[in-house]
């Protein structure tokens, strides 16, 4: 039998360059090796974890796939799925909850973060959030999960809770590991933490026009001096010269050394190779998101196949808790 990937992206909003780099792109290459059988959801329910508005959630649900798509993502390859259409998620991540003690589930970084975000929001699907993903994962029995080097920690919490499952019911969840790409970090625009789609005036999306793009890049911050120790907007530039210039590279940070760089040249470069992968990826769309009979087909055969693999990870677990 292949070896199984399961990746899900949550439905806060349209898909950026972090998420095209840090998880689309390792969802790409696993689903053209033909070593694995691939397993691509939109994570909508994880989205109730943090605020969110209710008719925002029904449209970004479906513009990710519809992203997904554009992308490259293949239904006659992956199946791609709607994680709420698969009820099974949500019970089996139950039975997993009573493994894991509220300490260990307090103590990680993610949950830390969004309460300092969102301190009037601290939930139990929050403090749930790594169950769930967990659960998402090991009801497909995925071993690999192409996603960025921020979910690292909730990898961790799955790895721990399939070795629980298995030494305490003697389950066989693989102990699952994160496919890395070269752009598991990308960071943000502003010079500060990674490109979110929670933090304004830190991303690029697919979308953008290559006017926006532009203009996006123009205003990365730079300093007025150039050479010496960088700025972390300079970093930034340099960050994406690497995935997109790697042969001007070290043109460019020879002039950076030399203090002859022209920013506005470097910003330019940079978004001219941006917008070369982009522009493939939003022709695509134009085609797709007209076409609702084609993206309710993907949807509805994505919970078809989805759904077999569940209902019968869920029928050994419960047979083996004393359940069935
Ligand atoms: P966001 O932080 O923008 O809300 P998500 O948490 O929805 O993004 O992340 C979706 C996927 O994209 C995850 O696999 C995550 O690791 C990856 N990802 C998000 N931002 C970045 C980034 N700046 N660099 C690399 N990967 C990223
Ligand atoms: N936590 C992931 C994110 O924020 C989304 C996600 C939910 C996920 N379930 C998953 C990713 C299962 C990989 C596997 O991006």
């Amino acid at each position: 039998m292949k070896k199984r990937v399961l990746a899900g992206i949550r439905a806060t909003g349209r898909l950026h360059l972090g998420n095209y780099l840090g998880a689309i792109k390792g969802m790409l290459i696993l689903q053209e090796s033909n070593e694995y059988e691939t397993i691509y959801m939109v994570a909508d329910a994880h989205t109730l974890t943090t605020p969110f508005d209710v008719a925002q959630l029904r449209k970004n649900r479906r513009e990710v796939i519809i992203d997904y798509l554009s992308a490259g993502l293949n239904p006659e390859k992956s199946i791609i799925f709607l994680q709420s259409d698969i009820p099974e998620h949500f019970e089996l991540a139950f039975y997993f909850s009573s493994l894991m003690s509220i300490a260990r589930m307090q103590h990680l970084p993610t949950y830390k973060e969004k309460i300092k975000q969102y301190p009037n929001d601290n939930t139990m699907s929050l403090l749930n959030y790594p169950i769930l993903m967990a659960s998402d994962i090991l009801i497909y029995k995925a071993g690999l999960v192409p996603v960025g080097i921020d979910q690292e920690p909730h990898l961790e919490v799955a790895r721990e809770i399939a070795r629980k499952m298995n030494q305490k019911y003697h389950t066989d969840f693989p102990e699952p590991i994160r496919f890395i790409t070269k752009g598991e970090y990308i960071p943000s625009l502003t010079g500060e933490g990674k490109m979110s789609k929670s933090v304004e005036g830190s991303y690029i999306n697919l979308t953008d026009t290559i006017d926006v793009v532009r203009k996006k890049i123009r205003s990365v911050a730079t300093a007025t001096k150039v050479g010496g120790q960088m700025t972390k907007g300079v970093q930034t530039l340099f960050t994406l010269t690497d995935f997109y210039l790697p042969e001007e590279k070290n043109r460019f940070k020879q002039a950076y050394d030399n203090g002859t760089l022209q920013f506005v040249e470097l910003k330019d470069a940079i978004t001219e190779a941006i917008y070369k992968e982009l522009a493939p990826i939003q022709e695509k769309r134009y085609d797709i998101e007209k076409d609702t009979t084609y993206i309710n087909s993907v949807i509805v055969q994505g919970a078809e196949k989805a759904h077999a693999i569940a209902r019968q990870t869920m029928k050994e677990v419960k047979e083996k808790i004393g359940l069935l």
